[in-house]
């Protein structure tokens, strides 16, 4: 059985990086594969490696960087994860929640989630952007949740409702200034599927997911979004759609992270520019 960090362990976290950050963050950010230039645009940035904060996962991902970039990005005070924790790289599920929990205890109201994805729905094109609406989760179903194991009440109940987790209001926000930045064209909103990986998808999955009501499936964000809805953060995810997702055997085709991260480059400012000019707008 997993040895669940308990509240205890979380504050060493938060003690840490609290006697380095004087003024706490209003907002959470997690960057996805080949999305960390957001943390470029930190102004007034305090860099904090993950490897020197107690209790905390160091990431393996090519594309990641492993640090938080405190500072403020469109007039808010932000506290960004550049590089975050995936299932694949082995860590125990409830291992994701901590740097949410950190979050929570610095006050932060809300989180923007980036991701890299892959279009399921075949009217995404890549380069588009998907406001997540809710997500499928199969690991998840399968037991990979990040609450599994004892509950610390003190963070959030046992049994948290989490039909609510994606903000309405904040993804409302995000596609207004998607409106207002002449990118409405290519604003979708969707259904983030969730699956393991590492592995990409086989042509019967990909199919899978699409008929289950997938738009846009990857690797990340469920476990994140659980996280934060058991300790009371809001969410307003956004998914980038790195490649279009191969559903038919004649094709020879196949998805793989350099293209990932090509989409990523390609679209980083957009998505930076998106990103600064919401944080702008929220109240
Ligand atoms: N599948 C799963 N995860 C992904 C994909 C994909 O096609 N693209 C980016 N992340």
């Amino acid at each position: 059985m997993a040895e669940e960090y308990s509240h205890e362990k979380v504050i060493e976290s938060y003690d840490y990086l609290k006697k380095i950050i004087k003024e706490n963050p209003e907002v959470g950010i997690i960057c996805g594969s080949g999305l960390s230039g957001l943390g470029e645009d930190v102004e007034n940035k305090i860099i904090v490696k993950y490897g020197d904060i107690p209790n905390f996962m160091t990431s393996t991902v090519q594309g990641h960087k492993g640090q938080l970039v405190f500072g403020r990005l469109g007039g808010k005070k932000v506290m960004c994860m550049q590089g975050r924790f995936h299932p694949y790289e082995g860590h125990e599920a409830w291992k994701i929640a901590v740097p949410l929990r950190v979050m929570k205890l610095f006050g932060v109201e809300f989180v923007i989630i980036t991701n890299a994805a892959g279009g399921l729905n075949r009217s995404f094109g890549v380069g588009d952007f998907m406001l997540i609406k809710d997500h499928i989760s199969f690991p998840g179903l399968g037991g990979y949740n990040p609450l599994w194991g004892k509950n610390d009440d003190k963070f959030g109940p046992r049994f948290p409702a989490v039909t609510q987790a994606y903000d309405k209001n904040l993804r409302k926000l995000m596609y207004d200034t998607a409106v207002d930045l002449g990118i409405k064209d290519t604003m979708r909103e969707g259904i983030y599927f969730n699956v393991a990986g590492p592995s990409y998808e086989t042509i019967a999955e990909l199919n899978l997911a699409l008929k289950l009501g997938g738009d846009a499936i990857g690797m990340s964000t469920a476990q994140e979004v659980v996280a934060a809805a058991h300790c009371g953060l809001k969410v307003c995810a956004c998914s980038l759609i790195t490649n279009y997702c191969i559903i038919d055997y004649e094709s020879t085709e196949a998805a793989n992270h350099e293209e990932v991260l090509e989409t990523g480059r390609a679209r980083a400012a957009a998505m930076q520019k998106l990103v600064t000019e919401f944080l702008k707008r929220c109240p």
